[in-house]
């Protein structure tokens, strides 16, 4: 799915093609036909676009648009990094393939000299904002969309190049970026970030998450999904990332609940229920339903459902979960929830 790189037609196994699927698209392109007709209104009045809000035909002109990637790479700090998908950079830089970011304030270039030439003069050697978190050489800084916008925006134009299904969001005033970095003698280097809004409705506690492709695998996801969850408990709320769910967030969010839900019932006696577990670990109530239900451990007894823990079961689930990430020190966290300045 990703569009990291070029197959040659013998990579294809054309056997596999299924051919059953011409009904549904013929009815798909008579739908489309039909929304068109209708969408024009829509489409004038709806200028921020998220995917929900799109009917078929807009949604299918949007992935005409972006099918194509446009920065093919980017080079970051010590790594030039091969990009996954479009990313609406401002026109001017549709024509360059490979864009130059300062890996400090996240600002982007052309070309490799006026890199050279911004680094001589950016005096940042962190992300802007708050440092509220470091342990050994790992630190976290919260950044105010609101305070530092320009910083938000490119954020965000950099981690669009990684994530297929998101909708940039140009208001960043209203969002909090969580920007993890590795920090050594010549600064702090970012490895992945989040993005939380400062007021969810929906009882979001994450909107984008993002470990740059150099550091994937190497428990910074995890990381950064705990310590969503611990800012979450900070705020004596309960939180869910905001859906749709990448194939790879999927894992992720799967791998986490998984770990969190089975330790604790490992080690606890007694009967417990889904909102003591939601208490204790902040994860909303549907999600721990889901992942309980997924590893088959709800039963359906005297018109109830109940938790069934058998250690044998538990110990299986969990080996298959994977390694467990890298750990939040919660004693090093040092944060207040948001609250509007007036
Ligand atoms: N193939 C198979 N499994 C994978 C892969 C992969 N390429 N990447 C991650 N996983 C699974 C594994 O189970 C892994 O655990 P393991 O290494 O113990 O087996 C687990 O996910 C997470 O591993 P981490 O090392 O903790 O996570 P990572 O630092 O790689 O970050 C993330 C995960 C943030 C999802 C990363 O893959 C990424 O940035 N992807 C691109 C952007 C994206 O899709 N973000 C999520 C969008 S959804 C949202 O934003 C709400
Ligand atoms: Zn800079």
């Amino acid at each position: 799915m990703r569009l990291d790189e070029w197959v040659k037609l013998e990579q294809l196994d054309l056997d596999s093609v299924e051919t059953v699927v011409d009904e549904k698209v013929e009815d798909k392109v008579t739908s489309l036909k039909m929304t068109r007709h209708q969408k024009r209104k829509i489409d004038e009045t709806h200028v921020e676009v998220g995917h929900e809000e799109l009917d078929a035909a807009s949604l299918r002109e949007h992935e005409e648009f972006t099918k194509v990637k446009n920065i093919a790479t980017i080079e970051l700090g010590r790594y030039e990094i091969e990009t996954w998908y479009f990313s609406p950079f401002p026109p001017e830089y549709n024509d360059s393939l490979k864009l130059y970011f300062c890996e400090f304030c996240l600002n982007f270039m052309k070309r490799k000299e006026q890199l050279q030439r911004h680094m001589r003069k950016c005096d940042l050697k962190h992300p802007p904002g708050d440092e509220i978190y470091r342990s050994g050489t790992l630190s976290m800084f919260e950044v105010d969309g609101k305070k530092n916008k320009v910083y938000g925006q490119n954020l965000c134009y950099l981690a669009k190049l990684f994530l297929d299904h998101k909708t940039l969001y140009y208001d960043v005033d209203l969002f909090l970026f969580y920007v993890l970095c590795e920090c050594d003698d010549r600064g702090c280097h970012m490895v992945g970030y989040f993005s939380k809004e400062k007021h969810s409705e929906e009882s979001y506690n994450l909107a984008c998450i993002l470990t740059l492709p150099p550091y994937q695998r190497k428990g910074y996801g995890k990381f950064l999904i705990a310590f969503s969850y611990e800012l979450s408990k900070k705020e004596g709320k309960v939180g869910t990332p905001e859906r749709p769910l990448s194939d790879l967030g999927l894992l992720s969010y799967r791998g986490y609940w998984t770990r969190v839900l089975l330790d604790i019932l490992k080690k606890h006696k007694g009967n417990i229920s889904i909102k003591e577990l939601s208490d204790m670990t902040a994860i909303k109530a549907e999600d721990i339903l889901t992942t309980l239900q997924s590893l088959e451990l709800i039963q359906y007894r005297k018109g109830q459902h109940v938790i069934c823990a058998d250690p044998k079961v538990l110990d299986r689930h969990l080996k298959a979960a994977g390694r467990g990430g890298l750990e939040v020190d919660v004693s090093k966290l040092i944060w207040t929830p948001y609250k509007e300045q007036s």
